[in-house]
């Protein structure tokens, strides 16, 4: 368990920190967050976060003044105070705390939260590992491109996942793929690499961004479109990223084996240009 948390501008106590039961991040979700991977002390991605955290705060009008230098100082402290030399950071912007009334305040004061935690991420070498996953109705609503805690369609297709043994809910929205509960979904067909354009109906994935570039590099072609459930099961390779999975292939969909259930040559050499990218920049 992590020993500290940081909550609006102090260290506190991991297990005695505490918000108020009047914030409306508790009682309607108005809160907007961020998962940033941290690998041997290094924060990945950092300013992906930042650019899709200043997004989601405007989209909702949340008056929190983004400092990155500050913010990475705190970060910084807080993998060193936990011992997080692998794992995650959570930050939570919520709106604040108010009486409770759907209409906020003009001058309402927004609560933040920030810990780090440990965790074992699936990178390419000798463990690298391929996962289970099922399809799910995408119960979700139509702004999607805005990073919020407002995730429980997200957290019963997850539950249904892990109900069915498998690691990933795939979610489908009128017979097409969108997104994975929490990760962006990738198909390869031929030498086509496709993954649903960045509009309000996903999250872009600070991940996703970042293997964008890497693409480049390759003689893939990039197709960024929205992709039927019957090309997902036909897909030659499928895998999914986020900040907590990196790239992590999919090897099983439902009944459907892909690649007949084995890592595939190019979402492999794709998971080891992007880890290759954490240490080279
Ligand atoms: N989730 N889509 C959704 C709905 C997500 O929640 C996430 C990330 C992603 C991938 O985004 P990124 O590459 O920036 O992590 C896509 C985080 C990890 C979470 O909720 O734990």
């Amino acid at each position: 368990m992590p020993k500290f948390a940081y909550i609006n501008n102090k260290f506190v106590n991991f297990k005695n920190a505490k918000i108020h039961i009047e914030d409306r991040g508790l009682q309607f979700a108005d809160s907007v967050y961020e998962v940033i991977a941290v690998l041997n002390n290094n924060l990945i991605d950092l300013d992906f976060h930042f650019i899709r955290l200043r997004y989601s705060l405007n989209e909702l009008k949340i008056k929190f003044r983004l400092r990155k230098k500050f913010l990475n100082k705190i970060f910084l402290e807080l993998i060193k105070k936990n011992n997080t030399s692998n794992g995650i950071i959570y930050l939570q912007i919520t709106r604040g705390i108010q009486y409770r009334e759907h209409k906020y305040l003009k001058k309402i004061l927004p609560t933040l939260i920030i810990y780090s935690r440990e965790k074992k991420f699936n990178l390419p070498g000798k463990n690298f590992k391929g996962v289970n996953t099922i399809t799910y109705e995408d119960l979700r609503w139509k702004r999607r491109d805005i990073k919020t805690v407002n995730l429980l369609p997200n957290i019963m297709a997850a539950n249904k996942a892990k109900q069915m043994k498998a690691y990933e809910a795939i979610l489908l929205q009128n017979g097409k793929v969108t997104e994975g509960t929490s990760s962006n979904i990738w198909i390869i067909k031929k030498n086509n690499l496709i993954t649903h354009p960045a509009n309000s109906d996903i999250l872009k994935g600070v991940t996703r961004t970042s293997l964008l570039k890497i693409i480049k590099k390759t003689s893939l072609k990039l197709i960024e479109k929205s992709f039927t459930q019957k090309q997902l099961l036909d897909a030659d390779e499928v895998f999914l990223t986020s900040s907590g999975s990196f790239i992590t292939p999919i090897l099983k969909i439902d009944k459907k084996k892909i690649n007949n259930g084995k890592i595939g040559n190019i979402t492999l050499k794709l998971a080891e240009m992007y880890s290759k990218s954490f240490i080279h920049g």
